[in-house]
């Protein structure tokens, strides 16, 4: 038996990187499972708290997410579908968690290094207060190795960007197990082929939601013209035909990988039919298969979107269901700690 979970925070409409390093993979996940496996998707609201968000504009985020679920294939009878916040169990777990996790651990994760580098720059632009510092960016990587040992789970799909902080869960598991006797299964990560997805406008980072300029990304929601114009934008080199080359040509190979996640080809295979050719040629292709790889979930999104009853009665049974795996899982740790 197979427990998959994932999580996505709710701080914008998903991007390519989003969709084919990540989501994709749970559709996937989910077709192919057994009678057996359990699936638990989450929309991770309290992740979302660590960077600053107007209270409107996060309700809203929260709500489409969990209609861009649905839109990309995921069927609440078959995955359990939720919103994090709807599980108290997360927030008891985490907190267990951090007293066994070493501060120095944290400290070294790339994520809060960044962020700190970052603030420690735009502080020095006077641009930005300590005060966006906040702990809870420190402590992420705690409660997202909660939403997954909450549920024992044994597969966790995510894209290359997260690696590090499934380790660290692991990490964190292993330590708990020796100190208390064994209460958790130590989580697998399930990468896809194209889990890393770069940026359309600087292919020497990865495509993000944070990014200033909103060309570098293409979103689920985008319609043909946004796409085209992007596209027609998007970063290449001067070098004569098209090779798959990562390190030597990342712009190139980024298209390419965009192009074969759609087609279910490798980049490589995808690169021979344009050796001869142009970019032009390599440009208007992706368009036009990207385009049509978005049409079904780009309006299924806005047919849920409209069902606001419906919403609410998937997410209320998510967690209604979450719950039912959590709460058992939960009494045994606070048993195993001493707290029950
Ligand atoms: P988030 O919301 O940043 O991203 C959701 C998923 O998209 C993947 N991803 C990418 N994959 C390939 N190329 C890219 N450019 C790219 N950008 C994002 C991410 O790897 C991720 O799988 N910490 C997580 C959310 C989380 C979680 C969890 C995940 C919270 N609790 C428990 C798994 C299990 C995050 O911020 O993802």
């Amino acid at each position: 038996k197979r427990v998959i979970l994932s999580g996505i925070q709710p701080t914008g409409t998903p991007h390519l990187g989003n969709y084919f390093g990540a989501l994709t993979n749970w559709v996937h996940m989910q077709n192919t499972a057994g009678p057996e496996d359990v699936m638990l998707y989450a929309v991770v609201g309290w992740h979302a708290l660590t960077l600053p968000q107007n209270p409107d504009a996060l309700r809203a985020a929260r709500n489409d997410m969990l209609a861009v679920l649905l839109a990309i294939g995921l069927d609440p009878k078959k995955s359990i579908i939720f919103h994090q916040d709807h599980n108290q169990d997360h927030t008891e777990l985490s907190w267990i968690l951090s007293c066994m996790t070493s501060m120095g651990h944290l400290l070294r994760m790339t994520t809060w290094k960044s962020r700190f580098a970052d603030s420690k720059n735009m502080q020095a632009h006077a641009s930005i207060d300590e005060g966006a510092m906040n702990a809870g960016l420190l402590t992420y990587p705690v409660l997202m190795a909660a939403d997954i040992l909450t549920y024992n789970a044994t597969h966790v799909p995510v894209g290359d960007d997260q690696t590090q902080h499934l380790e660290l869960a692991r990490d964190i598991a292993e330590r708990f197990n020796k100190t208390y006797g064994h209460v958790f299964t130590l989580p697998g990560i399930i990468k896809t082929s194209s889990q890393r997805i770069l940026s359309l406008r600087d292919p020497t980072a990865k495509m993000s939601k944070s990014a200033p300029n909103a060309a570098s990304r293409i979103l689920l929601t985008d319609t043909y013209d946004q796409i085209k114009a992007k596209i027609r934008a998007a970063v290449t080199d001067s070098l004569p035909g098209i090779t798959y080359d990562p390190v030597g040509r990342p712009g190139a190979a980024n298209l390419l990988t965009i192009l074969g996640a759609c087609t279910g080809e490798s980049p490589e295979v995808a690169a021979q039919r344009y050796e001869g050719k142009n970019f032009g040629a390599l440009k208007s292709d992706l368009l036009e298969t990207l385009n049509e790889t978005l049409k079904v979930p780009r309006a299924e999104f806005e047919k849920i979107k409209a069902d606001q009853a419906y919403l609410e009665g998937v997410a209320k049974d998510g967690a209604r269901r979450a719950r039912e795996y959590s709460s058992p899982m939960l009494q045994t740790v606070r048993k195993a700690v001493g707290l029950a």
